[in-house]
C-alpha cells in the first residue's frame, strides 16, 4: 500500500478540470451487457474501479478497448455468465452485472459483494427486485445465482430506501425484459440514474421518469449499440471545491455540471465560501476566512451527498464555532473521524451525528485511509494542516480520483506519492 506525503498549509490556486463520473460510468458499463452491437463510451475516467469493471466485462466475453477516455465495448460472441469472485470482491458495483447477464442469457452467477469499510451494505433490495421481475435467486457459498423463471406483465417495485445501486440494477434488468412494464417507486434520483436512463434510451430501451422518485420501464426484446458521453464527476468536483476553500485558496473548477451540486453549493455558501458560477460547467471558488460553523443533514440526492461527508467534516474542523453533520445514508460512515483527531481536530460522534468543534489550527502527522472518500478527507486535512502529513494505505483513493497528484500539484500543492 502506498502513501501520500503532503506539506501544509497549502493555498490552492489555478485551475482543475473534472473527469467523467465513476459512479455513472460503472452502471453504464454493466448496462452495455444488454447490447447486441458496439457501444462507445466517452469521458470515461481512468480509474482502478473502471479497470475492474472492464475485467468483469472481458471475463463475460466482451471485447473492450480503453484509450484516452474512450471505451469501445463489443458484445460477447461466446458469453460467460459466471463472474469470478476475485473481481466482484474488489468493488460492490460489480454486483450490478447479475441482472443484465441473467436477463440477456437466462441465467447468471455472481459472488456477493461482501463487506465494506463504510458499513454494512446489503443487497436485499437488489435480490427482491430481481425476484419481482420474474427471476429465482439462490445464494450458495456466497455465490448468487439468478435465473429467469417467468414473464411478468406488470410489476411495481417499491424500494424501502432510495438505493442508488438497486434502482440502477432493477432499471437495467427490466429494460430488456420484453413486454414487462415495471414501475420503481421511491427510486433514487441521483444524476447518475438519469445518465444511465439516457444511455439505455439511446440503445432503444424505454425508461421514463429517471431523476424523479417514480421510474417506469417498458421492457423491449433487444438493445442496439450507441455512443454516449459520461457526465462529469460531481463528487470529484465537490472534493476539489472543498480543498480550495479549506486552504483559503482561489481556483477555477472546469468541466463540472453545476446543476448537480445545488444543495452542496448552498451549504458551502453558508460557511462563507465564494462560488461564482461562470457557466454551467465552470465555477470560481475562493475563501478568505475560516468557515462559519454549520448544520448539515446528509441525505439521498438532491440532498447533501454522503460521498462528500468525510471531506466537509475535514473542512469544518477549522470552522469558527461548532458544526454538526448528521449521516442518514451510511449511518456508521465516520471512520475518518479518528484519523482527523490525530491531526488535532476536535470531533465527537454521537448516534449518526458528528459534532465538530472548530479549532484554530491542525497539524501534520501520520494517518491511515480506511476507504476512498475517507482518503480524500485526509488529503484535504493534510493540505490544511501545518507541517507534514503522511496519509498511509492511500491506494484506494485512486479508485475514485483520476490523476489526483498531478491535479493537486497543478493547483500548487506540495504532494508526493510513495510506494
Ligand atoms: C452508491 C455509490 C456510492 C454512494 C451511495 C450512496 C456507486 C458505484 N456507488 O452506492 O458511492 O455512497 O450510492 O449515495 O454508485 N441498502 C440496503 N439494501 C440494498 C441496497 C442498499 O439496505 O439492497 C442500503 C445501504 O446499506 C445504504 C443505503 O441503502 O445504507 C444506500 O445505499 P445505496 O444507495 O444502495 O449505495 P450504493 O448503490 O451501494
Amino acid at each position: 500500500m502506498g502513501k501520500l506525503i503532503i506539506e501544509g498549509p497549502a493555498k490552492l490556486t489555478g485551475s482543475v478540470k473534472i473527469s467523467g463520473s465513476k459512479n455513472s460510468a460503472l452502471p453504464i458499463f454493466a448496462a452495455t451487457l444488454l447490447c447486441d452491437e458496439r457501444v462507445v463510451l466517452e469521458n470515461v475516467p481512468d480509474l482502478m474501479d473502471i479497470h475492474t469493471m472492464i475485467e468483469i466485462l472481458s471475463a463475460s466475453g466482451c471485447t473492450i478497448s480503453f484509450n484516452g477516455g474512450v471505451a469501445t465495448i463489443d458484445p460477447p460472441t461466446r458469453p460467460n455468465t459466471e463472474v469470478p469472485y476475485e473481481l466482484v470482491r474488489k468493488m460492490r458495483a460489480s454486483f450490478n452485472v447479475l441482472g443484465p447477464l441473467a436477463a440477456k442469457f437466462g441465467k447468471a452467477c455472481v459472488s456477493l459483494p461482501g463487506g465494506c469499510s463504510i458499513g454494512v451494505r446489503p443487497v436485499d433490495y437488489h435480490l427482491e427486485g430481481l425476484q419481482r421481475l420474474g427471476f429465482s435467486t439462490t445464494i450458495e457459498h456466497g455465490i448468487v445465482t439468478a435465473q429467469l423463471q417467468k414473464k411478468v406483465d406488470e410489476v411495481i417495485i417499491s424500494l424501502p430506501f432510495p438505493s442508488v445501486g438497486a434502482t440502477e440494477h432493477i432499471m437495467t434488468t427490466a429494460a430488456i425484459l420484453n413486454g414487462t412494464h415495471t414501475v420503481i417507486e421511491n427510486a433514487a434520483m441521483e444524476p447518475e440514474i438519469e445518465d444511465l436512463a439516457l444511455f439505455l434510451n439511446k440503445t432503444g430501451c424505454r425508461v421514463l421518469g429517471a431523476g424523479t422518485r417514480r421510474i417506469e420501464i417498458f421492457g423491449i426484446g433487444r438493445a442496439h449499440g450507441c455512443t454516449h458521453r459520461i457526465i462529469p464527476d460531481r463528487i470529484e468536483a465537490g472534493t476539489y471545491i472543498i480543498a480550495v476553500a479549506a486552504t483559503m485558496g482561489n481556483a477555477l473548477i472546469e468541466n463540472l455540471d453545476v446543476s448537480h451540486l445545488i444543495s452542496f453549493f448552498d451549504v458551502l455558501e453558508s460557511t462563507g465560501v465564494n462560488l461564482s458560477r461562470l457557466s454551467q460547467d465552470k465555477v470560481m471558488v475562493s475563501m478568505d476566512q475560516r468557515p462559519n460553523g454549520v448544520k448539515i443533514q446528509v441525505t439521498p440526492y438532491p440532498g447533501f451527498p454522503t460521498d462528500l461527508q468525510p471531506q466537509i467534516i475535514a473542512f469544518l474542523s477549522k470552522a469558527q464555532g461548532t458544526s454538526t453533520v448528521t449521516e442518514t445514508v451510511f449511518k456508521s460512515r465516520f471512520q475518518h473521524v479518528d484519523e482527523l483527531r490525530r491531526l488535532g481536530a476536535k470531533i465527537e460522534v454521537n448516534d449518526g451525528t458528528a459534532i465538530i468543534y472548530g479549532v484554530d489550527q491542525i497539524s501534520g502527522t501520520q494517518v491511515s485511509a480506511t476507504d476512498l472518500r475517507a482518503a480524500a478527507a485526509l488529503v484535504i486535512a493534510g493540505l490544511m494542516a501545518k507541517g507534514t502529513t503522511v496519509v498511509n494505505d492511500v491506494d484506494q483513493i485512486f479508485r475514485g480520483y483520476e490523476n489526483l497528484v498531478e491535479k493537486l500539484s497543478n493547483l500548487s500543492a506540495v504532494i508526493e506519492y510513495q510506494q
